[in-house]
């Protein structure tokens, strides 16, 4: 139970982001539950740069982009083959939601961000009504909204439960261990 709450709480953090190329840096770690409305300047922020450099695999950081929480998970060899070990026939949404690559089919490799399929960014709120899933959880291995039931998969795809689709990625580059969301 007392891991089950960490595990839950490392959800809920929030990482410092630097800003690029704008006035105002953001530089805090935030309990989300004392941080549900950001400051005026870090929601204004279009563009943000997030280090990864201390992201071990199995592991994930939450950021505030734009007011909203963006998981930021290291997958595991195992993680990434679950994810592309499944059926698309089985995905109740079968398309993507990467703003990268806009209206391809839901497969892993459409919705990581790097070919090996390490690194996979997603918006942290729940299709349904907006909650913020947990990770780690699930009868899918990836994360479930408590609110209502759903559970996504180690892809963020919707798999089972009242969310209509697969949580979105938003436009993101990988460049080493510096990851621009925007
Ligand atoms: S808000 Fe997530 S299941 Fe309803």
């Amino acid at each position: 139970m007392a891991e089950e709450v960490s595990e839950n709480r490392r959800d809920f953090l929030y990482v410092a982001t630097a800003a690029t190329g704008a006035i105002v840096t953001a530089s805090a770690v935030w309990p989300l539950i004392n941080q549900m409305n950001p400051s005026a300047d870090v929601q204004a922020l279009a563009s943000i740069d997030v280090d990864l450099s201390a992201v071990a695999p199995g592991s994930q950081i939450t950021v505030k982009w734009l007011g909203k929480p963006v998981f930021i998970r290291r997958r595991t060899k195992k993680e990434i083959e679950a994810a592309r070990n499944v059926d698309l026939s089985e995905l109740p949404d079968p398309i993507g939601r990467n703003d990268n690559r806009p209206g391809e089919p839901a497969t892993d490799e459409n919705r990581t961000l790097d070919e090996s399929g390490e690194w996979l960014v997603m918006m942290g709120v729940c299709t349904h009504l907006g909650c913020v899933p947990l990770g780690n959880a699930g009868d899918f291995g990836g994360w479930f909204c408590p609110c209502h039931g759903s559970h996504y998969d180690t892809a963020g795809r919707i798999r089972k439960g009242p969310a209509p689709t697969n949580m979105p990625v938003p436009t993101a580059v990988l460049n080493g261990t510096t990851l621009t969301l925007g």
